[in-house]
């Protein structure tokens, strides 16, 4: 078996822009998926070419120090230093050395996940990934409440923390982050300006209220590195989604690999309005192309990958 690179993009994304691209849920939920271990191992192997996802997941302490500058990965003009508390919070060793997991699950922040009734099939996977700190209490049904790592982008602070400005608020955030004791909460601090004194303000309750969390800060390579991989597997991706960059990552701890909550179309299967986010109002134009992503794209390359076994989207309800 192998990737056929030219496999994965045989329409424009032109194709999918109004609609999604299945007509059908069962093609995502039917249990004629199976695994194809022969694909997800030569996968493996052609993306540890581009990176080593158990390096780069994560910056250590022991290559920089208090004061370091570093110059932001898409504002190359733009930099910043390395804060004491970043500095205090950085991994002396890769948090993700040495583990591997037969069944992992990444749960995208789609509205598709409502009353999908998928949270206990998450849950009973090896290794869960979140992204950006989404909410799981009030939806533990549909998405579930078990969360190995979870992303943080620092425009969530402001996003769904209100930047913190009242004790209030700064509770809220903190009662979020203890709910995740012993996970990975894997902070992109270094890709885009304007998020220094978020991720400072994140970094400062962490360590004032000793939460039992391990950190990370993703190295400076990987963004290129995980977007080379796929152009080079000619998937035009203007800046890889943290959905993708999980996915990409996961391919290297994880045999079998589940996504969810990925579904970046207005509209389900069925033709009924699907929220941007499952869990707040947020509205996004999904092929603006203003905006840094190409999720349709994307997604049209994860059906591919679901098609041939090397992965598996899950797109409907659970049962
Ligand atoms: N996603 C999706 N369809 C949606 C919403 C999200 O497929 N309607 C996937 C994307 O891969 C996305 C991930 O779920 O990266 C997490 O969603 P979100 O937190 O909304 O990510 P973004 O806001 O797009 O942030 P980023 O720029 O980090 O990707």
């Amino acid at each position: 078996v192998h990737v056929n690179p030219t496999a994965l993009t045989t329409a424009s994304a032109d194709t999918y822009r109004h609609r999604p691209i299945y007509n059908n849920t069962a093609k995502h939920s039917s249990n004629s998926w199976t695994f194809n271990k022969t694909l997800s191992h030569l996968i493996r192997k052609n993306i540890l070419r581009f990176l080593d996802p158990e390096r780069d997941i994560s910056i250590l302490k022991g290559t920089l120090k208090p004061g370091d500058i570093i110059h932001y990965v898409f504002d190359r003009h733009s930099t910043t230093n390395i804060s004491e508390n970043l500095y205090r919070l950085l991994p002396t060793v890769s948090p993700m050395k040495n583990q591997h997991y037969r069944r992992c699950a990444i749960v995208g922040n789609s509205g598709i996940l409502l009353n999908s009734s998928c949270g206990p099939e998450i849950d009973s996977h090896d290794f869960v990934i979140r992204c950006n700190l989404a909410p799981v209490e009030e939806y533990f049904q549909d998405v579930g409440w078990r969360t190995n790592l979870v992303t943080m982008n620092p425009s969530v602070v402001q996003r769904a923390f209100q930047d913190l400005v009242t004790n209030e608020w700064k509770e809220r955030f903190l009662r979020r982050l203890r709910s995740l004791s012993g996970s990975v909460l894997w902070i992109p601090a270094f890709m885009a300006k304007g998020g220094e004194e978020r991720v400072e303000w994140a970094l400062r309750l962490i360590l004032l209220h000793t939460v039992d969390i391990r950190t990370a800060f993703p190295s400076l390579r990987l963004l290129h590195a995980v977007r080379g991989y796929w152009l080079t597997n000619n998937v035009h991706i203007k800046r890889p989604t943290t959905g993708l960059l999980m996915y990409t990552m996961a391919t290297r701890f994880c045999e079998e690999i589940h996504l969810y909550g990925f579904w970046p179309f207005s509209l389900d299967p069925q033709g009924k309005p699907v929220k941007y986010h499952y869990y707040d109002t947020l509205k996004y134009e999904y092929t603006s192309s203003s905006s840094p992503h190409t999720m349709p794209l994307e997604f049209r390359t994860l059906s591919t990958l679901h098609r041939q076994g090397a992965l598996r989207l899950h797109t409907g309800v659970c049962g």
